[in-house]
């Protein structure tokens, strides 16, 4: 059904693209100043398109039934490179980034592609909400009772107490071009997972994700794979 709608709406979209294309190559006008008009009118209608499709695949990902690729997960290492996407827009920020550990944390049954956008969706929401006036973004790893524990804590601007019930759900953002998909894929994915999110926030003070995922399971032979990871931090 979904993908069917996105399908419905991609085929349109990418004759709109095209013919925006051809019409850049083939009917710009002579005028100096009118091509420039052209061309910067032609550039953000592409730029819509290409914004359309990217909440398209949003959407179909939180639609889609999970086919889930569980590998053991280095946390650490999956943190790090997630923060590691968003190092230069932070330092334009004047947002500090770190990571602590407090304990040796062991590996989770996860899949990457999907906690990778967990992570970044987390990292991208505490960033915005810090917004230009510098701030502190940090993620703490720990052990809880047979999980793993990862806290995404910002110094933003918080959430309204009229808000936190409805962050999770599917469109609601408080935005200018916010999808409102973010979160709600991110709970999906954790779900999807066996394992749990909670929020706390103080307006004006900052936010805290919390992510439990479970740990410590069987991995049978790819243990080794874990403790090469592990090795390699
Ligand atoms: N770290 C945060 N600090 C303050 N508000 C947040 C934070 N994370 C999420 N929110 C609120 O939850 C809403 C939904 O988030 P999300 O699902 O990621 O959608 P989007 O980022 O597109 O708005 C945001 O619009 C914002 O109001
Ligand atoms: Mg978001």
């Amino acid at each position: 059904m979904a993908a069917g709608i996105a399908h419905e709406i991609r085929n349109p979209l990418n004759y709109i693209n095209l013919t925006l294309d051809h019409m850049r190559s083939t009917l710009a006008p002579e005028d100096v100043q009118k091509r420039q008009l052209f061309g910067r009118l032609t550039d953000q209608l592409k730029k819509e398109v290409a914004r359309i499709n990217t909440r398209i695949t949003e959407f179909l990902k939180y639609t889609r039934p999970a086919t889930l690729n569980l590998r053991p997960i280095d946390l650490r290492a999956a943190v790090t490179d997630a923060l590691s996407m968003v190092e230069v827009q932070a330092a334009e920020n004047g947002i500090e980034t770190r990571v602590e550990q407090r304990d040796d944390i062991p590996a989770v049954r996860g899949d990457a592609e999907s906690l990778r956008s967990v992570f970044t969706n987390l990292i991208i929401n505490g960033m915005q909400a810090i917004g230009g006036g510098g701030g502190k973004l940090t993620i703490r790893l720990s052990n809880g009772d047979g999980c793993a524990r990862i806290e995404v804590t910002d110094t933003g601007r918080g959430i309204p107490p009229e808000n936190i019930n409805q962050i999770f759900e599917p469109f609601f953002s408080t935005k200018d071009t916010g999808t409102g998909l973010g979160l709600a894929i991110v709970r999906k994915a954790i779900e999807d997972h066996g394992g749990t999110i909670s929020v706390r926030s103080t307006p004006g003070e900052g936010t805290t994700f919390t992510v439990e995922l479970l740990s410590g399971g069987d991995f049978g032979g790819q243990m080794s794979d874990v403790s090469e990871a592990k090795t390699s931090i």
